[in-house]
């Protein structure tokens, strides 16, 4: 059985670097290796080093690591994971190679040089190793030519994007000679270790995401110097507008550098002379101009905009001058605002009438016909090329995807009238019938296949569980406006939020109460998850808001109560709840986790109890889950005869302390389990994807090891009036000291009045239903101050937490 238990990575720049990082994220050890430098800098000599030192030699490599840890967002889950990395260089430490299971090449984008280094290290490669490049744009085919035959057989190119970590795509180009056994083996590495999104590329120039994306990038350059629209109005209306990131299409430029994406413009001019749109990669004017002034983006601190104290300037395409954005009105774009289905928002903006809603119907046509064109060229089907521009460019839907949203007859029609030339295939595809690209039939979805002239059905992946194909198999148990229950085959149920933002009402809470008597008559387990971006981001601080403002306590504490009572009732339910985070788990959102028998969190789930920051502290059991995780462990039976009382408490509790009191929230799933928000027993999935059917598994698993919920805590010790003292003495100092305003040491006071147990004696032993109450008392009467409502109105109006 292969197992990729050590890589090698060579070349430790932006991407080598970060590459090795993520290896490192999900356990694999790496040697990273990359050029010696020539010579001695001033500072090496100052630092007494010679061409012999180690950190001389292995400088470019230590330095990618240190860079790599620096990187914000973080390109480790946890800083501590980059000690599986091994700094090296490829004078000395070709060694190294022998014991890899792969090696990855990411140096510079060279042909000559990629070919010289394949040379060098070719002997090195033990019998079984895979070797792979990074290239964004070289020809495998070119690379594989250098390489002894049977290596050829173990080469392919694998192609990340930047930053690796995070972005979803990875692109597979078979080379001539690649064994499918091998590209079959990286693909399912890539996707269950690494937790990308594979799509499988052809061997042209720029594979399939920049080929489009790009032809994309500089069509939306010569169309907007030809309409005579500014950067700032055509990021509007490419950017979230149509379902694509904020940075959408000049701040996206300016990040990746004018000058790299000209030459990832030439390498496609040069590499495709049959391209019917050959023309539209040779660099427009205005990019020429641009780059003849280094205005080359970010990395000259000019691009498209330019950043000048706080304000934003962007440039005036004729005078080649910065100016104050111009405010953006369209009347096309104006009318999409309040349609939440991106399909339909997307067709308002395509069908408008007015010069925005132009722009969009000759980009985005262009955009589509040069999609369908490049099909069989770049990729087999239209499943990898929605795909690569979905995970590549983060787009909400892929052109194909698009295309059904806008209708294709009528879009057709349109592009027609205005003399586009509809690709062959698309125009026989409508001429037998077939007027969608993708169709959903018992919740099996299918996809038409050009070659075949048919539809055919998306590749089994049992690996992958689509609440919305139960639904359309009538697998529901139940349903209101906030939240559904499924039936997920195997005996195991799935509670869906999807309210707004997933942010926990009473829909949803009555809906956690509800599914519990189901799932105990008719199933093995329960799990919690959904595929929204974000799996809760905590209470809807709207109707906290609305309550406060009618001065209605008693609703206000009924629906705190509401929430404990169903979080203690998953607590203490007598089958296995797993809760399934991914993206935000919030306040209450991390609440319901904390209460789970089991969490099986995605790799990039933020967690964290983040109430204070409108005023508030957690009231759903949150502050009493922390103090009886951060404390249990030290009373437990067994735990080697202490007496209790001899165990100072106070670190334990101020562990929970910081974690509510300043709002933390952790950047990945691991940095959860390090401040003690998951478990060590939790288990983390990297490929998103595959969440749902792993928390299933997870049920499975301990129902069948004979699960039994945890006993009733009526034992808790805490820290009473002696403690409370300590931590109130703390925010005063911090107070005077200007750390905390006088309102952020009233909340904090509130949060440490939960945690130590009130007014009670040191050491005092309470109930679990103690400390809730204490919490939703709290809570309430922070509800009453004004303070409190202006943090809540303030978060619901611009997003962000008020300190006053
Ligand atoms: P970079 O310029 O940041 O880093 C390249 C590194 O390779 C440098 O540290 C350099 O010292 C080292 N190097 C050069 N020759 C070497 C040799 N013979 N042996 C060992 N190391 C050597 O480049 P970056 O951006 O990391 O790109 C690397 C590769 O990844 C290129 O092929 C690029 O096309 C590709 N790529 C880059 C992306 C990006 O966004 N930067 C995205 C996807 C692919």
């Amino acid at each position: 059985m292969r197992k990729i238990k050590q890589v090698t990575v060579i070349g430790a720049g932006v991407m080598g670097a970060t590459i090795a990082a993520h290896l490192a994220n999900v356990g694999i050890k790496s040697n990273l290796l990359d050029i010696v430098l020539p010579e001695l800098s001033p500072v090496d000599q100052k630092a007494g080093l010679t061409r012999e030192s180690k950190a001389f030699r292995d400088k470019l490599a230590q330095g990618g690591v240190d860079k790599a840890l620096k990187a914000r967002p973080a390109s480790f889950y946890v800083p501590e994971d980059a000690k599986l990395i091994r700094t090296g260089n490829i004078e000395d430490n070709l060694d190294w190679i022998k014991e890899s299971d792969w090696i990855v090449e990411v140096i510079v984008e060279n042909l000559e040089l990629k070919k010289n280094l394949f040379q060098k290290i070719a002997p090195y490669l033990g019998p079984e190793a895979i070797l792979t490049s990074n290239t964004s744009g070289i020809p495998i085919q070119a690379m594989s030519e250098v390489l002894p035959p049977e290596l050829a057989e173990r080469f392919l190119g694998t192609h990340f994007f930047n930053p690796p970590r995070y972005m979803k795509l990875l692109e597979i180009i078979p080379g001539p000679r690649t064994r499918p056994e091998i590209i079959r083996f990286m693909a399912a590495f890539c996707e269950e270790v690494l937790g990308k999104g594979v799509v499988y590329a052809k061997d042209t120039p720029n594979f399939i995401a920049n080929r489009i994306g790009v032809f994309g990038m500089m069509d939306a350059v010569q169309t907007m110097v030809d309409m005579d629209l500014t950067p700032e109005e055509v990021d509007r209306l490419t950017g979230p507008a149509i379902g694509h990131p904020k940075s959408a299409t000049f701040r996206t430029a300016d990040l990746v550098g004018l000058d790299t994406l000209g030459h990832v413009a030439k390498n496609v001019y040069d590499g495709v002379p049959e391209d019917e749109k050959r023309d539209a990669f040779l660099v427009p004017d205005v990019l020429k101009a641009m780059l003849n002034q280094k205005l080359l983006g970010d990395k000259t601190g000019s691009g498209f905009y330019k950043k000048v104290g706080k304000n934003i300037l962007s440039l005036n395409l004729k005078t080649m001058e910065y100016g104050e954005q111009k405010k953006v009105q369209f009347e096309s774009l104006k009318a999409t605002k309040g349609i939440e289905d991106l399909g339909q928002r997307f067709a308002a903006l395509y069908y408008g009438q007015d010069k925005a809603a132009e722009f969009i119907f000759r980009t985005i046509s262009a955009s589509l016909i040069y999609s369908a064109n490049r099909i069989p060229e770049i990729a087999d089907d239209i499943l990898n090329v929605d795909n690569a521009m979905k995970w590549g460019f983060a787009w909400e839907l892929g052109p194909f995807e698009i295309w059904d949203a806008l209708g294709l007859e009528k879009s057709v029609a349109k592009m027609e009238a205005a003399g586009y030339k509809t690709p062959a295939w698309v125009k026989e595809m409508l001429a037998s019938g077939k007027k969608t690209f993708y169709r959903t039939e018992k919740g099996v979805k299918y996809f038409y296949d050009p070659i075949s002239k048919n539809y055919r059905a998306e590749p089994d992946q049992p690996k992958i569980i689509l609440l919305p194909s139960l639904k359309d198999r009538q697998k529901v148990v139940k349903e209101n406006p906030g939240a559904t229950l499924y039936d997920m085959g195997d005996g195991v149920a799935c509670l869906e939020f999807h309210t707004k933002m997933n942010s926990i009402d009473a829909d949803l809470v009555n809906m956690i109460t509800d599914s519990l008597p189901l799932v105990a008559e008719n199933f093995e387990g329960l799990v919690i998850g959904n595929h929204a971006p974000n799996f809760s981001v905590g209470a809807n601080i709207f109707l906290v808001l609305v309550y406060a403002k009618e001065k209605k306590w008693d609703e206000l504490g009924g629906m705190v109560k509401a929430l404990q009572d169903a979080l203690m009732a998953v607590k203490y339910f007598d089958k296995p709840v797993v809760a399934a985070p991914a993206g935000m788990a919030l306040g209450g959102g991390c609440e319901i986790c904390l209460h789970s028998a089991r969490v099986r969190a995605a790799a990039e789930t933020y967690m964290g109890l983040v109430e204070v920051g409108v005023g508030v502290l957690p009231a759903g059991g949150g502050c009493k889950e922390l103090l009886v995780r951060n404390t249990e462990s030290l009373f437990e039976v067994g735990r080697g005869g202490l007496y209790p009382r001899q165990i100072e408490l106070k670190p334990f509790v101020a562990r929970a302390f910081e974690n509510i009191a300043l709002a933390k929230v952790s950047t990945s799933a691991r940095e959860a389990q390090k401040m003690g928000i998951l478990r060590p027993t939790d288990k983390i999935t990297i490929n998103r994807d595959h969440l749902l059917a792993d928390a299933k598994k997870t049920v499975l698993a301990m129902s069948a090891e004979g699960y039994s919920p945890p006993r009733p805590k009526d034992d808790i010790r805490v820290m009473g009036r002696e403690g409370l003292a300590v931590f109130n003495h703390a925010l005063y100092v911090m107070n005077k000291s200007g750390y905390i305003s006088e309102y952020d040491r009233v909340v904090a006071g509130k949060v440490a009045h939960v945690l130590c147990g009130g007014d009670v004696l040191a050491d005092t032993i309470v109930s679990e239903q103690y400390i809730l109450d204490l919490e939703r008392e709290a809570f309430v009467s922070l509800c009453g101050n004004e303070k409190t409502q202006a943090r809540i109105e303030h978060m619901l109006t611009t997003g962000k937490p008020l300190r006053n």
